[in-house]
């Protein structure tokens, strides 16, 4: 996700002061490295956010119009070269783009036969030029630009100017969001509302497949095809905070609401269906190690751990793999029996959390080949691992990891799919999995669509101080993330726990005012899972099931049910998880306690 923000008046207004201080209130959408383009002062980009750009900014940095960019990197390390805005090989035609190209390997690869020279690893860049090339056959910008994005595949939210027209900006939407704003003679452009806020409230949405064209007086919206598209303009009541929780009430939520488009950016370009496999692009340079590796050692921390151990359960399944999940702050303190023939694969959403990191150092001093499944492009378990898989799940801004969640184990499932293709998986066995992942995202939806009951039961048990959370086998690992979901976000006391293991002591707090929620839908488990829920019922303990679509018996055993839609087994955390990281956020929601910042906690826990 990164942040754009376009303006372009005749009001007498310095748009370099418009934009700089537009971009504050987009931080939340990247921050690794920002940039500003004027049409009469040219164009500033640096590493780091507006600070960094501010220093950067000459004084007399001033004109009409401009566009600006915060940078979440997806493809390219956060360096000047790569930050936003692109220019072609001119320097006449600048570009800010939020999304991914998909198809910029083979759009480069033609671009550069023609001569084109890049500067960057960015698959953005390619979009610049690929403007210039049609300038040369269209002559006219808006055709140029019109043509170029008819060639490319991907997601896209982006703005463009041309140097010689500088009172126009032309925006494009496709699955990253653009808002128009409208003023007195004066417009804007830009990912969500909050830069705009300030100058009016009057906006308009684009929709997939519009093009935009903004001057100070007026704005044009249209199709890819170039038919006119007339949509009436709309007054924004929120505030610049809400419009950067995107009308959510909390980060928490709009980020939960996030995870079918997470777990589609996540697949994106990486997942060949007909083909049963994986494409993982950052594995590529371990490859010939990869091979020879017959262990993999997980290495995490709390809720990333959790998601390695779904893993765990993925990889031995299907890529028979032995693998192994040690918390990051426990293996880097025992001596672990690790040689070049383990992988130690972390797994981290920030990229920085020490524990993580001094683990990965301790797998290296032992030879071991290093991997990393991150979130934050560029951070420093990112750059510390020989190789690894980006998560392109966008800032995750509250402290409660729930779009990487999903995210870490659809990258997993990739892997599952990658190493299991080289260790003897069918194409057919590939292909099942590669089809359930791809209706995931709709899967999820449907969840969400149906939050209502959930916060309804938050809401009923929210006196409770005491829950349970069991599962077995693929959502063993589930029960413990929602119960760490629970207790950081309420400060009450909840634990997950291997059902199979509540004989073996848990079983002894239940009672009436111990609820417990069983993760029991449809799978190899499933009646193991009714037995367990017997036993608690036997001792008048409280029960809500997760339970799958259409299972009708399991609500006559139980107190309450959530229901999820079915997918296979390995792939179920993925959904399951869903309600739980909606019943925490609900039931914390109903205490009235801070969301986005539990106390105690830290978004990334960079300290022993
Ligand atoms: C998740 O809800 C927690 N905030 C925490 O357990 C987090 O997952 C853990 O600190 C690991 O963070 P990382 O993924 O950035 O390494």
């Amino acid at each position: 996700m990164c942040g754009i923000f376009a303006y372009t008046g005749s009001k007498g207004k310095n748009a370099a002061t418009v934009l700089m201080d537009g971009l504050l209130s987009l931080e939340y959408r990247g921050y690794d490295s920002a940039g500003i383009f004027l049409p009469e002062s040219g164009n500033v980009k640096t590493p780091g956010a507006v600070t960094e750009l501010r220093k950067k900014v000459p004084k007399e940095f001033k004109g009409k119009s401009g566009i600006a960019h915060l940078r979440w990197a997806t493809h390219g390390e956060p360096t000047e070269a790569n930050a936003h805005p692109h220019s072609d090989c001119t320097g006449q035609i600048m570009l800010v783009h939020n999304g991914i190209i998909e198809n910029f390997k083979e759009l480069k690869a033609r671009l550069e036969k023609t001569g084109h020279i890049f500067v960057s690893d960015s698959d953005t860049e390619i979009l610049v030029h690929l403007v210039e090339e049609h300038m040369k056959s269209e002559n006219d910008f808006e055709k140029a630009a019109l043509a170029a994005l008819n060639e490319v595949r991907g997601t896209y939210g982006i703005a463009m100017q041309y140097k010689h027209e500088p009172e126009r900006i032309i925006a494009a939407r496709m699955g990253s969001p653009i808002v128009l704003g409208l003023g007195d003679k004066e417009h804007f452009i830009a990912s969500d509302p909050s830069p705009i806020l300030p100058h009016t409230r009057t906006v308009v949405f684009l929709e997939d497949g519009e093009v935009a064209v903004i001057t100070p007086d007026k704005h044009r919206i249209f199709k890819l095809d170039s038919t006119g598209v007339h949509r009436s303009p709309e007054n924004i009541e929120w505030n610049a905070e809400e419009a950067q929780k995107g009308g959510y009430e909390h980060f928490m939520l709009k980020e939960i609401m996030e995870g079918p488009e997470v777990i589609e950016n996540t697949l994106r370009g990486r997942l060949v269906v007909d083909k049963g496999n994986a494409k993982l692009g950052g594995l590529e340079s371990a490859g010939a190690q990869l091979e020879n590796v017959d262990r993999i050692v997980v290495v995490a921390c709390g809720t990333a751990s959790y998601a390695g151990l779904v893993g765990e359960y993925m990889l031995e399944e299907h890529a028979k793999i032995p693998v192994e999940v040690e918390i990051g702050s426990e293996f880097r303190y025992k001596k672990p029996v690790i040689n070049e023939k383990t992988a130690v694969l972390a797994i981290s959403q920030s990229g920085e959390t020490l524990d993580t990191l001094e683990a990965v150092r301790e797998g290296k001093r032992r030879g071991a080949l290093t991997l990393g499944i991150v979130n934050a492009v560029g951070s420093t378990i990112a750059r510390e691992t020989d190789a690894g898989v980006y998560n392109h799940a966008g800032p995750e801004i509250s402290v409660a990891s729930t779009k990487a969640f999903l995210s870490q184990m659809t990258v997993l499932a990739l892997l599952t799919m990658f190493l299991g293709r080289l260790r003897g998986m069918t194409q057919e066995e590939g292909q099942e999995i590669a089809r359930a992942l791809k209706e995931l995202p709709a899967k999820v939806q449907r969840i969400l669509d149906n939050r209502q009951k959930i916060e309804a039961l938050a809401k009923k048990y929210i006196k409770n101080r005491d829950f349970l959370f069991i599962g077995r086998k693929y959502n063993y690992p589930v029960a413990y993330e929602g119960a760490i979901k629970l207790k950081e976000l309420s400060y009450i006391h909840a634990e997950g726990c291997g059902a199979g293991e509540m004989k073996h002591g848990p079983i002894a707090m239940i009672d009436e005012n111990f609820p417990t929620i069983a993760i029991v839908t449809k799978d190899s488990m499933y009646e193991k899972m009714i037995s367990n829920i017997h036993e608690i019922k036997a001792r008048k303990g409280p029960v809500i099931a997760l339970a799958s679509e259409g299972d009708s018996d399991i609500a006559k055993l139980v107190d309450d049910c959530l229901y999820v839609p079915e997918t296979i087994e390995m792939l179920s955390p993925i959904l399951n998880v869903v309600p739980l990281q909606l019943f925490a956020y609900y039931f914390a929601k109903e205490k009235g306690l801070n969301v986005d910042r539990p106390r105690n906690l830290a978004k990334s826990v960079t300290v022993e």
